[in-house]
């Protein structure tokens, strides 16, 4: 199949393209057709480096064989099994595995197909947990300005993301926002996490104070927020949050599902920053972004507090067809014994210092107004154009991409987070041919 800018006849239009500029798209398509290690290649036979593992989630680099021979061994097995009153030893394998790695006492696994459902799974639970133990007038969500919970209503609604919600009505009831944590005026240009801004944790007492503790079940946060433009946690600001949560008797849910699985060093933000929420979604590098799932983490208090009443009785009316998939669990499994072989969470914070210096040199080039960085995650951000916002850096983006280098581009901030594989050599290419690219771009 080829595909010329005659989007219609060349096979293009039926697929409605998700957070896509379908026409622009269409009229200049970008095809990748396979991959290996750091690099996809396109339909013309070009290399491209993929400076975004993906979409954040092909975290061991692509066509790991153990996962596609997991995969294909486990199809011609057991294709499926249905979870709801059966079970499969995998879904039970993989859950036990995880909890190895995960922090403080979250030893349940909830499996969910997606990031996005695992955020709906993880306020559902905590709005039923809060009414389980006789206090179901904790119904209140909090999220965050910026934040990023997949595109479901639980999700939009306390997501912060203005065009993610502004046309989908009137969301879900009973949702506030804490202040985002990007000060680009105070903290432009720092490395690692910045000093300033842990205050800004302190404005969930003045949601508490308005609506009273009795009220709210949960605060949702991404420990780093990826899709809203990369955004540092200031030091000390995810400690209170956890701080004046347990004080409060609220559920603090981290959404790692960007932060999961090595991005920012450890298996996790909380173990990296030493914070242990009662809740942890994830998806993404579960399965190293080969078989879509997603797990939801959640502390024995809050698994327990369920598993009371009569034996006969579904403790938790919720699940979905596909939770624990044979074929996901089996790519999971694979992917974690990859993770665990290769020390691929220790490796991030090895690369660290090297993808900072390596990405920090580009302060200083035209319209760069700030640089942020952590583990194996970087922004840069740049002006945006009068009455333009997002055209430079989709330029960028473009440039880059035709110069063979995947960046990713959400208005006018080029993220990159790499696969954890990469190496020195993947770095210098990566930030000179986005060094080369901004030069480029007016
Ligand atoms: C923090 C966070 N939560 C949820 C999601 C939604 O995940 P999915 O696209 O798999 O539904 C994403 C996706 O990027 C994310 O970054």
């Amino acid at each position: 199949m080829s595909f010329s800018s005659d989007a219609g006849k060349s096979g293009l239009d039926a697929f409605w393209m998700p957070f896509t500029a379908n026409r622009q798209f269409k009229a200049e398509p970008r095809m990748l057709t396979s991959a290996e290690g750091m690099y996809y290649t396109n339909d013309k036979g070009e290399k491209v480096l993929d400076g975004t593992a993906g979409l954040w989630c092909v975290n061991a680099g692509h066509g790991r064989r153990e996962i596609s021979e997991a995969v294909a061994r486990q199809v011609a097995q057991l294709d499926y099994a249905p979870p709801f009153q059966m079970g499969h030893p995998l879904a039970f394998e993989f859950a036990e595995r995880l909890t190895e790695h995960t922090p403080g006492n979250l030893n349940h696994v909830f499996f969910t197909n997606s990031g996005s459902e695992s955020v709906e799974t993880a306020l559902k639970i905590a709005i039923a947990y809060h009414r389980a133990r006789g206090e179901g007038t904790r119904q209140r969500l909090i999220g965050r300005e910026k934040g990023y919970h997949g595109v479901n209503f639980g999700g939009i609604s306390v997501g912060g993301i203005p065009n993610n919600r502004k046309v989908y009505g009137s969301l879900l009831n009973g949702v506030d926002h804490l202040p985002h944590t990007l000060n680009i005026k105070l903290n432009a240009f720092t490395k690692g996490l910045p000093e300033n801004g842990i205050e800004l944790a302190d404005e969930l007492e003045k949601i508490v104070a308005l609506h009273d503790a009795s009220n709210i079940a949960a605060v949702i946060v991404e420990p780093m927020s990826g899709s809203g433009g990369v955004i540092m946690p200031p030091k000390g600001y995810l400690r209170r949050l956890r701080e004046i949560t347990r004080r409060h008797g609220i559920l603090l849910i981290f959404d790692e599902v960007i932060t999961g699985f090595g991005r920012v060093g450890e298996a996790f933000a909380s173990t990296r920053w030493d914070v242990v929420p009662d809740i942890i979604t994830t998806a993404k590098g579960l399965t190293n972004g080969a078989i879509p799932m997603g797990a939801v983490f959640v502390s024995d208090e809050i698994h327990d507090t369920f598993m009371q009443g009569p034996e006969n009785m579904i403790e938790l009316f919720h699940g979905y067809t596909y939770s624990g998939h044979p074929v996901g669990a089996a790519a999971g499994l694979a992917t974690l014994d990859i993770y665990e072989r290769d020390g691929l969470f220790q490796r991030t914070i090895e690369m660290e210092s090297y993808f900072e210096e390596a990405v920090h040199s580009l302060k200083g080039l035209p319209n760069v107004i700030d640089i942020r960085n952590t583990g194996l995650v970087a922004a840069v951000e740049l002006a945006a154009r009068d009455g333009k916002p997002g055209a430079r850096g989709y330029e960028v983006f473009k440039n880059a991409y035709e110069h063979g280098v995947m960046v990713r581009c959400t208005m006018d901030i080029l993220a990159m987070s790499p696969p954890l594989i990469i190496e020195k050599p993947h770095i210098d290419q990566l930030v000179g041919t986005l060094e080369n690219a901004i030069r480029a771009t007016e």
